[in-house]
């Protein structure tokens, strides 16, 4: 049967973190959808003013959304650690969306000395969802989704190299591709310890095909608007899915009943469109041993160690 988004389930009682929740980003749709079902979302975003637009937004559709904020800058190891600390007032969370991120963005190292989208795409929510683990646990069937890409096909290899250290050429594309191929190892060996340790919470990962948000100018400019950023960004919009059917693999991985590490995408198009389906991944996608090799180096990285 086709999932629709008109059958997205009750969400009353749920409280969901989503990250990344710019207006007109697939963050947005998501947080969207899961408040007009009832979910108590909570915004995760690095620009305050930005969320309280989304908030807005969200109200204008659904006056009586339940959200909250939490301020979070994935690419400051130190942010997700406030972050982390001030989501503890939340209580039980049923559900982390790991959905913020960046693409192609020039070649740049954070204050912790990590290249930026390895940063922002990976090591930030590998240490938010360490941190947010135990109120995951509590809410007695948590899950973590964590929001992929077709790129992860052209990573080339799986990103184990010491990140602190420069490893040739930057090569912004194929960069990008391995921090999805990394969100997929994560959500691979993520899940499999989840079992291991019989905790009751699933990892899956979503993909949104081609869909029409500020990625793309905002990796390349820094922005959305204004020239040549509008310009792209209008052109993305023009031959992409809408970033609300974007929106739809991962509101499937959220609420529908998967086996954890499902990975889900559009079913059109060569899965760029369309209604979402159980997809399959790369052979890297797959290679469990690299998988846990990443996550010894990320626990590593963020000086953290999972349950
Ligand atoms: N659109 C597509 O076709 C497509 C395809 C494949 C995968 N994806 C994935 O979908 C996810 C959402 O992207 P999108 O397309 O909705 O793009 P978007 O409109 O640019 O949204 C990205 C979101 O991530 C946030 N973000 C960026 N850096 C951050 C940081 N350091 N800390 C916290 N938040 C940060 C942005 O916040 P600001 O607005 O404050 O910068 C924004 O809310 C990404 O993980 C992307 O890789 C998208």
């Amino acid at each position: 049967m086709t999932w629709n988004v008109a059958d997205l389930p009750d969400q009353s009682g749920r409280t969901i973190v989503v990250t990344g929740p710019t207006l007109g980003g697939l963050g947005h749709h998501t947080a969207l959808e899961l408040a007009r079902r009832g979910a108590r979302v909570v915004l995760g975003g690095r620009t305050p003013a930005k969320v309280e637009e989304t908030a807005q937004a969200i109200r204008a559709e659904v006056p009586d959304a339940q959200l909250d904020a939490v301020h979070l800058d994935l690419a400051s190891l130190a942010s997700v650690r406030a972050a982390a600390a001030a989501a503890e007032q939340l209580g039980p969370i049923d559900v982390l969306v790991n959905n913020a991120g960046v693409m192609a963005t020039p070649y740049s190292r954070t204050a912790d000395g990590l290249e930026l989208q390895m940063a922002t795409n990976h090591f930030g929510p590998f240490l938010l969802t360490g941190l947010l683990l135990p109120q995951l646990v509590a809410s007695g069937d948590g899950r973590v989704v964590t929001v992929s890409s077709l790129m992860h096909n052209i990573a080339g290899r799986a990103p184990l190299a010491e990140p602190s250290e420069e490893s040739g050429r930057y090569q912004r594309w194929r960069v990008y591709g391995q921090t999805k191929l990394a969100n997929l190892l994560f959500t691979t060996e993520l899940d499999r310890r989840l079992r291991e340790k019989e905790l009751p919470v699933r990892a899956l990962a979503a993909h949104p095909g081609f869909a029409g948000t500020h990625l793309a100018a905002n990796g390349q400019y820094g922005r959305s608007r204004g020239g040549i950023a509008s310009i792209l960004d209008g052109t993305i919009r023009a031959v992409s899915q809408p970033a609300a059917a974007g929106a739809w693999p991962t509101l499937m991985a959220v609420t529908e009943d998967l086996p954890g590490d499902t990975f889900v995408g559009p079913g059109r198009r060569g899965q760029m469109a369309g209604p979402p389906r159980v997809v399959g991944r790369s052979k890297l996608a797959q290679d469990e041993a690299a998988a846990q090799r990443l996550w010894d180096l990320s626990e590593r990285t963020v000086d953290l160690t999972y349950p």
